[in-house]
């Protein structure tokens, strides 16, 4: 998980990850978070109530000391160990991580008069800024009360850019960082798909599984323990393999493509793609641009069909082409 090699290497390893009610299969995938080399605890947030609230439900677990929430779904390629060497040593009330967007009205935004912080917008209306707000805040506890104070915006949530806001007018003191790597928000599939080109740049070959002779691979690949790949087949990285997976004879495994564990590709090609574990993928059809949820199949039924089909299949979904 990126986000946690991240955390683990600024030497944050008591993680408390706050689930909403549509949580299915996080717990199984993430575990007690061993595997990841950090401890999580589990907060239930039943009723979605925003970021703010979720931090306020959180407080037990964060006794009273500085903190660093990161959003599930954004990914931002930025030493997160400097982020919080700047926090630790500078220490401000808050310190908010910021990147330049197109549509700010998307995002909550930050104005900056004179280098400093003047004013936190949540999804403006009317442009207030370009900076946007990435999913990554650090905190003292200072931020309690005032979440304490805050009421439900439009959307019915506790907003953290408002509780931010609201430390500014109390005379907190915000600092901010702008990104210079990538930074991926990846509420959109299209925004996972680019998240995962994203991360993948970066893979360092790494080949624990069984590769028959013959097998072609180039680029960047990493191919994870039990994994068997067959005869004649071909991996052209960046691409990732997790465990215990199968990859058919002449099988293509393309650039840009995440598979999970407990997979099978057998005799498809395959191209800028996520496949989530226990998924099967047999057909002759080439698949591109797609996410394939958790345990699901997807096999020809013999009738021809034009190439590059795209696919955002959901959790335990059969598909039959
Ligand atoms: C949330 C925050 C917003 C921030 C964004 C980053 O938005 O409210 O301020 O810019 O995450 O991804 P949401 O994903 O709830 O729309």
């Amino acid at each position: 998980m990126y986000g946690f090699d991240q955390l683990r290497a600024a030497e944050i390893t008591d993680i408390g990850i706050v689930l909403g009610p549509l949580h299915e299969g996080i717990k199984d995938a993430l575990g007690d978070g061993s595997k990841f080399h950090v401890n999580i605890t589990y907060i239930d947030q039943p009723d979605p109530k925003g970021i703010a609230h979720a931090v306020l439900i959180s407080k037990d677990f964060l006794e009273n000391q500085p903190f660093i929430v990161y959003l599930g779904d954004n990914l931002l390629k930025e030493s997160i160990p400097e982020l919080a060497e700047e926090f630790t040593a500078s220490k401000p009330d808050a310190m908010v991580v910021l990147v330049r967007v197109k549509e700010p009205g998307r995002f909550g935004v930050v104005k900056i008069e004179d280098g400093k912080i003047t004013k936190l917008v949540e999804k403006p209306k009317q442009f207030v800024s370009d900076y946007a707000l990435a999913g990554v805040y650090f905190f003292q506890p200072s931020i309690f009360p005032v979440i304490q104070t805050l009421k439900p915006s439009w959307r019915n949530e506790l907003e953290i850019t408002e509780a931010i806001q609201g430390l500014l007018q109390r005379g907190g003191r915000i600092t901010f960082h702008e990104v210079s790597g990538w930074w991926k928000d990846t509420g959109r599939p299209e925004d996972i798909l680019e998240a995962n080109q994203l991360v993948l740049r970066d893979l360092k070959s790494s080949i624990k599984g069984k590769l028959d002779e013959g097998v072609l691979v180039s680029g960047s690949v990493e191919i994870g323990e039990g994994t068997h790949v067959h005869r004649g087949a071909t991996i052209r990285g960046p691409a990732v393999i997790g465990e215990n997976s199968e990859i058919g004879p002449g099988a293509y495994v393309g650039p840009y493509t995440s598979i999970g564990s407990n997979v099978k590709i057998l005799g498809t090609e395959i191209e800028n793609s996520i496949v989530l574990d226990g998924s099967v993928i047999d057909c002759r059809d080439r698949v591109v641009d797609s996410i394939i949820g958790r345990n699901s199949q997807i096999r020809s039924n013999g009738t021809q069909r034009p190439s590059g089909r795209r696919f955002v299949v959901g959790e335990s979904t059969y598909v039959s082409l």
